[in-house]
């Protein structure tokens, strides 16, 4: 088995809180097996260029509650050509570096499977607010991304009270509906839409916004996740005004939910996925994400991680089963059946509750 003394840790790809976390669970546990610790700046941009600098257990001091990444991050383009890599690779053996944590989504998990294949064993550590690794019940910074959607809809519930109107709010997620619905749930929300489970038609919203201001309701907050496209939104504001009478805003939360201190559930998980990503290297586990099932964590190997994704979306391409066992199979269309089921399942009780 390999013995790593020197490992690299990135974040890459959209900010997620939490990431601060983790970068600090993972370099403290790599000290405390004495193996030395490169943080690596702007995600694969700075394992290309060799913005890296060592780290001691003082450089990740007060950072647990910090948002954002000390790391920064960075989008890189360069990192999936082949000279990209060859220079990525050729930063690890000038370093030195033999194994690295790369926190991130499923791009990053990309890079880092290309990565291991090219000779550097990598572990991915789910860093996102959308949720969209199907592989984890939960990722680093999804927690603290719905408390401040949550935030945020509070107080625009306050004023669409006092003036008897209705809200559209857009929340991110991507190709993810996972925010818009807990955060639908928690804040009373007449409707949420995500892509999912798209409407036939925005009939259904209207009717309930007519059904419930009969009964009485004064506040309206309707949540749409951003993967319906940005245009949704502000077109269904002008149909709610229009057809209901109830004035009706537009607000658009964006990147604010990207922001912020990580709440207790981001620290926590970021902190044991890391403590967990570096013990998993020391042993020999590499091309593999960290993942939370169950209130487990457990490692899944990324192309496993990958291809679950794309059977949870129905976008599998011809061939993506073909490395894969019958038992594999088979699990893989449960585990999505089953995340389809409790979507569905939260999606009925907004439903329900929204009047
Ligand atoms: P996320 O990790 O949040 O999904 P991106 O999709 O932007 O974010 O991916 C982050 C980075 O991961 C990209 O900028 C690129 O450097 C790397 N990456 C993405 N896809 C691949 C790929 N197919 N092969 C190698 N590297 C990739
Ligand atoms: O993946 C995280 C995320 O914030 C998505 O929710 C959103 O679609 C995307 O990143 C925004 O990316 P950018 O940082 O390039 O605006």
């Amino acid at each position: 088995m390999q013995k790593f003394k020197k490992i690299g840790i990135l974040t890459s790809g959209g900010d997620a809180p939490g990431m601060n976390a983790a970068i600090r669970a993972v370099t403290r546990t790599a000290l405390a097996h004495n193996v030395e610790v490169y943080g690596i700046y702007r995600g694969y941009s700075g394992l290309i260029g060799g913005d890296i600098k060592q780290f001691s257990i003082r450089d990740v001091s007060n950072i647990v509650n910090r948002g954002g990444t000390i790391l920064y991050s960075d989008r890189c383009p360069e990192f999936k050509t082949e000279e990209g890599m060859r220079r990525a690779v050729d930063t690890c053996h000038r370093f030195g570096i033999d194994g690295i944590v790369a926190i991130g989504g499923d791009g990053t998990f990309r890079g880092a499977a290309d990565l291991t294949k090219h000779g550097i064993p990598c572990v991915g550590l789910p860093g996102t607010i959308d949720n969209d690794i199907t592989s984890t019940d939960n990722t680093i910074g999804f927690d603290t991304a719905m408390n401040t959607v949550v935030e945020m809809v509070d107080r625009l519930r306050d004023t669409c009270e006092s003036h008897a109107r209705c809200n559209v709010v857009e929340v991110m997620g991507r190709g993810a509906g996972d925010i818009a619905l807990q955060a639908g749930i928690a804040t009373g929300a007449t409707a949420v839409v995500i892509p999912e489970f798209p409407l036939e038609s925005n009939e259904s919203i209207i009717k309930k916004i007519k059904d419930s201001k009969r009964l009485g309701k004064r506040n309206f907050i309707v949540i749409v996740s951003e993967g319906l496209g940005h245009d949704f939104g502000p077109a269904l504001t002008e149909q709610i005004e229009h057809e209901t009478g109830v004035e009706t805003r537009f607000a658009c939360l964006a990147h604010v939910v990207r922001g912020g201190s990580p709440t207790l559930r981001d620290r926590v998980l970021a902190s044991i996925m890391g403590e967990f990503a570096v013990k998993e290297l020391l042993e020999g586990r590499s091309d593999i994400v960290v993942c939370e099932r169950n209130n487990q964590i457990v490692s899944t190997n990324i192309r496993y991680s990958l291809i679950l994704d794309r059977m949870y979306k129905n976008k599998l391409k011809d061939g993506d089963l073909d490395d894969f066992s019958a038992e594999e199979i088979a699990e893989m269309k449960a585990f999505c059946e089953e995340k389809t089921r409790d979507m569905r399942k939260l999606y009925n009780t907004v439903d329900i509750l929204g009047l």
